[in-house]
């Protein structure tokens, strides 16, 4: 990454949040939190906030809204809980705080994910908008947030720039 990108996207914040029982109970490692920050970081971006909460939808949307209502985070992250399981609620808490959708990035994590494994359809993952935050669900394990970061990488400051007021012509921008 070069030094002008870094300098770019040095300005946005963004969280982690890693939602899981057994992370949150200090039982195993948080691999996929860990792979997030190093690899924002590494792509020049501001870590603001990192969190392990349990799989509680009330949780999760509190601290959703508080990344999004008073921390000034421009992109939030979540890894953990968008599968079939009875405890999975990340999309539901995401959806409850969301003010507008952004689904294309989660159809292209899927459809990406669908070329690497045809599990990846069964991540419920949703994304949207809530004020000036982008909130990006991904699904837990450390292989698909590698992929996912793959996807979201290219496109994601552009989004930031734009939520903020960016009035440039998209067509000249490439990724
Ligand atoms: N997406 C990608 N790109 N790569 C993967 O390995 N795993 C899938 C899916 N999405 C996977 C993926 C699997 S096995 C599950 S169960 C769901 O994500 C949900 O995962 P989660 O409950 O940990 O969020």
């Amino acid at each position: 990454m070069s030094q002008e990108v870094k300098i770019k996207v040095d300005y946005f914040n963004v969280a982690i949040l890693t939602v899981s029982d057994s992370r949150s109970e200090g039982r195993g490692m948080d691999e996929s939190g860990d792979f997030l920050k190093q690899a924002f970081l590494k792509a020049g971006y501001n870590i603001k906030s990192r969190d392990i909460v349990a799989d509680d939808i009330d949780v999760i949307a509190g601290l959703l809204r508080s990344y999004a209502d008073r921390e000034g985070i421009d992109l939030v992250v979540t890894t953990g809980g968008t599968g079939f399981s009875p405890r999975d609620v990340t999309p539901e808490a995401t959806l409850k705080v969301l003010h507008r959708s952004f689904p294309g990035i989660s159809e292209i994590l899927r459809m990406q994910g669908m070329e690497k494994t045809p599990f990846a359809i069964l991540s419920r993952g949703v994304s949207g908008i809530r004020y000036k935050t982008i909130i990006i669900n991904l699904p837990g394990s450390l292989k698909a947030v590698r992929e996912g970061f793959e996807v979201l990488e290219p496109v994601i400051m552009h989004a930031i720039k734009k939520l903020n007021g960016d009035k440039g012509q998209c067509g000249e921008v490439i990724p």
